[in-house]
């Protein structure tokens, strides 16, 4: 586990991860913040080491929809994380006024942990968490106002539509 967040964020930002998200999914009584190897992961398409879970952190996914919410009233957006892991990216737009939040994953592991993060913290009406590839996930038209997708499902996707 230290390694993947070493690899990922650099020593400090590993430091700081660890002080932070895993504290604070502890007092949530959840879990998001542990990456997970692919290795440990089932899904046939997940074998590529670009598409292991590793988190995003509470603060990036704030800043992201802070910067997003000076610029577009959240209220008339709806939310889509492509590649939705634990449901982490989802559990913090929840708590903003979007007027839906979705997420597509593809490990069945990670979708179920996911879905258990957001039943815990009993915001199962405000989102809609889908297992399956979101290279074939066509949105709604509400998702589209805001699309949140890190590197790995952004590359899988721009290679899934070229198609
Ligand atoms: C780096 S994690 C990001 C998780 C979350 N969005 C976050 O920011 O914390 C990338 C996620 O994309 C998922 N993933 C990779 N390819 C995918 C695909 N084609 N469809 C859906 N999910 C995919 C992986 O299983 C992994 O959970």
């Amino acid at each position: 586990m230290w390694q993947v967040l070493f690899q990922k964020y650099g020593l400090r930002e590993a430091v700081r991860l660890a002080y932070t998200d895993i504290l604070s999914d502890f007092i949530q009584g959840i879990d998001t913040a542990r990456p997970v190897a692919n290795q440990k992961l089932t899904s046939p398409s997940l074998t590529q080491e670009h598409h292991r879970y590793v988190p995003s952190t509470y603060s990036a996914i704030n800043s992201a929809l802070e910067h997003i919410s000076d610029r577009v009233d959240l209220n008339r957006c709806g939310f889509l994380d492509y590649g939705s892991g634990k449901g982490k990216a989802l559990i913090v737009a929840a708590r903003h006024p979007f007027t839906q939040v979705s997420g597509v994953e593809l490990s069945h592991e990670l979708h179920d942990i996911a879905v258990a993060n957001i039943q815990r913290l009993e915001l199962d009406a405000r989102i809609n968490c889908i297992q399956g590839n979101a290279a074939s996930h066509t949105p709604s038209p509400d998702d589209w106002s805001c699309i949140f997708s890190i590197r790995s499902v952004d590359l899988c996707l721009k290679i899934a539509w070229k198609r």
